[in-house]
């Protein structure tokens, strides 16, 4: 309590002694640093707390009066009159441009003159940027380089890129241009298809923006097509309906499809039906065995597939039972060599449980107590765990 007391006191004390004084020690205008956006409208403000009714006076970085007083000095209708009283001369600079930047001086006019300096900082709005660079569409293998620029920024803008939401590393050249800076990033590679329909994002981060800029451009690839045939089933009998389809992957689109059998046309045009991709045999013949080929281009060119189509004899299946025999097989080597393996294993066994045993024994008998003998005999553990591998 005692101490603010005493502070209160003082203060009074000065500013008593500065309202008496007036024209002294404690008559000298105020200011502040002020950051203004390239294009807006920014004030500046003079104080002075205690005057005597002196005159304050704005002026600009080359040393032109703005303001005298209430008085306009410079012709230019960027700048107004906020507020002028002896305690305070506030201006106004609308649509502030780079050259405005600089230090300003207020100037009290007492004997001797006292002034205080304001530095003016103008941020340069970076414009949005571009992306050049990418042929579209572009050839797989292609070498490309994306360019990304943003001119008239102060302080050097910041540029980052995005392949689809991931952030990759470009390289970055900055040159000035007047008062700005245009900064350019640039992504160099080699176009794979795997960046077929990925979103180039780039973002300029700069202090005048709260959110950053982003402009993104959604490669487009070409390559040759890749073709594959998949069936319908993997044991074609005689009778049934059959479907195979051509896969195909390229871009643009490998289109049409083409189906020939053993190197001619489709023999029979009734059963054998083509519908884009796909083509349906819909009942089965044994004369329908042979090579199926699909086969699709694009201006980057061909590709080809082929299939071997083996029809079974469904009588043949089901009496004779090739499916039989072929499970009867399997089982039998399945027993055989289960049964080999445990004879193997039971060899083994009846071998080893003597060494094993000894072991154990040992970590036992060298052991003080109990505990001391399952350390000991952990310690063999290498041995344990050789026996584990036998039983499993
Ligand atoms: C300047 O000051 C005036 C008066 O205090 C205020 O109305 C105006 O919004 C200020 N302008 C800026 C850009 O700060
Ligand atoms: C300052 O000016 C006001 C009128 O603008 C006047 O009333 C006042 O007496 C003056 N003060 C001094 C110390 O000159
Ligand atoms: C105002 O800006 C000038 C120039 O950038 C700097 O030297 C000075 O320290 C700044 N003053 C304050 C109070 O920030
Ligand atoms: C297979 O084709 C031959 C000759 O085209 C025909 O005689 C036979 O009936 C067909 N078999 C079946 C199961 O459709
Ligand atoms: C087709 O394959 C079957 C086996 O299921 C065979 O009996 C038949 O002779 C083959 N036909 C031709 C034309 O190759």
């Amino acid at each position: 309590m005692m101490m603010m007391g005493q502070r209160q006191l003082l203060f009074l004390l000065s500013s008593l002694a500065a309202s008496i004084f007036g024209g002294g020690q404690g008559q000298f205008p105020i200011t502040q640093n002020v950051t203004a956006l390239e294009g807006s409208a920014t004030n500046m403000t003079c104080r002075v707390d205690f005057n005597d009714n002196t005159s304050l006076q704005w002026s600009n970085p080359a040393q032109q009066t703005l303001f005298f007083g209430d008085k306009k000095a410079l012709r230019d209708n960027r700048i107004e009159l906020v507020r002028a009283s002896w305690q305070e001369l506030t201006i106004r600079i609308n649509d502030v441009s780079l050259a405005d930047e600089g230090q300003y001086t207020c100037s009290l006019f007492t004997m001797p003159v006292k002034t205080t300096k304001a530095f003016l900082t103008v941020l340069g709005v970076p414009e949005r940027p571009e992306i050049t660079g990418f042929t579209s569409p572009a050839l797989e293998g292609e070498v490309i380089t994306l360019t990304c620029t943003t001119a008239g920024s102060k302080p050097a803008a910041h540029i980052r890129w995005l392949r689809n939401d991931k952030e990759v590393q470009g390289t970055t050249e900055v040159s000035a241009s007047g008062k700005s800076f245009t900064v350019r990033s640039s992504l160099h590679f080699q176009v794979g298809r795997g960046d077929d329909g990925v979103a180039y994002t780039c973002m300029v981060d700069h202090l005048s923006l709260s959110n950053p800029y982003m402009t993104t451009e959604v490669l487009e690839v070409h390559y040759a097509p890749h073709l594959e045939i998949t069936h319908s089933m993997i044991i074609p009998q005689e009778g049934q309906y059959f479907k195979l389809e051509c896969v195909s992957r390229g871009n643009p689109i490998p289109e049409p499809v083409l189906w020939s059998k053993d190197g001619g046309e489709l023999p029979d045009v009734e059963r054998m039906i083509v519908e884009g991709r796909e083509l349906t045999i819909t009942t089965l013949n044994k004369t329908d065995n042979g090579t199926y080929r699909c086969e699709a281009s694009n201006h980057l060119g061909t590709s080809s597939a082929e299939y071997i189509l083996f029809v079974y004899d469904p009588n043949a299946i089901g009496q004779h039972g090739p499916d039989h025999a072929l499970i009867g097989g399997v089982v039998a080597v399945v027993v055989f060599i289960t049964l080999c393996l445990i004879i193997v294993l039971g060899r083994y066994l009846a071998r080893h449980k003597g060494t094993y045993l000894t072991h154990e024994a040992k970590g036992s008998e060298d052991a003080p107590d109990a505990d001391t003998a399952i350390i000991n005999a952990e310690g063999n553990h290498v041995h344990a765990e050789e026996k584990k591998e036998y039983f499993i």
